[in-house]
C-alpha cells in the first residue's frame, strides 16, 4: 500500500506544479498583437465645421467651432457689426467661449463682412 501511495504522489504532483506555473514568454508569443482599427461617421445634414475664407476666418474657426457647427452663423440674418460684436461678447461672456481680446474684433468684423450687413 506504501507503494501505491508513493507513486501517486510521484505522478501528481508534477502534474500539480506544471498546471499551475504561469505561461511562458512563448504562450504569449502565440497570441495575435492588438490591431487598432479606424472608422468613420457620418454627421448629419447642414452640421458643417468651416467658414468661407476670409480676413479673420482663422480666428474664427479656432474660436467658434468648439462647441457647435458654423452653421449657427451662416443661418443667422445679415446682422450689422454691432449685432456681431454683441453676439460675439455674448459667447464669451454667457457661454464662456475661450476667445483673447484681441481677436474678438477680428472675429466680429470677419462675420460682418462675411454673414452680415456691410454698413
Ligand atoms: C463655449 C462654447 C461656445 C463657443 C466657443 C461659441 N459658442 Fe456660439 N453658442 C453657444 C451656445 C451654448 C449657444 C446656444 C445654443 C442653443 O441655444 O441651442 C450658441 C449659439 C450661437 C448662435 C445662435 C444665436 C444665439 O445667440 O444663440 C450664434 C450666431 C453663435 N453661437 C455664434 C458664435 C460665434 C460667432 C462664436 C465665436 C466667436 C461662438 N458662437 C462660439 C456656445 C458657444
Amino acid at each position: 500500500m506504501k507503494a501505491v501511495a508513493f507513486i501517486a504522489c510521484v505522478l501528481v504532483v508534477p502534474l500539480v506544479a506544471a498546471a499551475a506555473t504561469p505561461p511562458t514568454h512563448k504562450a504569449a508569443a502565440k497570441t495575435k498583437p492588438a490591431v487598432s482599427s479606424s472608422t468613420s461617421i457620418t454627421l448629419p445634414g447642414d452640421l458643417s465645421f468651416d467658414f468661407k475664407p476670409g480676413a479673420g476666418s482663422r480666428a474664427a474657426t479656432t474660436y467658434c467651432l468648439t462647441c457647435h457647427s458654423s452653421a449657427y452663423v451662416s443661418t443667422q440674418p445679415p446682422l450689422d457689426k454691432a449685432h456681431w460684436d454683441a453676439e460675439v461678447t455674448k459667447m464669451r461672456k454667457a457661454y464662456g467661449a475661450a476667445i483673447p481680446d484681441k481677436d474678438a474684433g477680428e472675429i466680429s468684423d470677419y462675420l460682418t463682412q462675411t454673414y452680415g450687413k456691410k454698413s
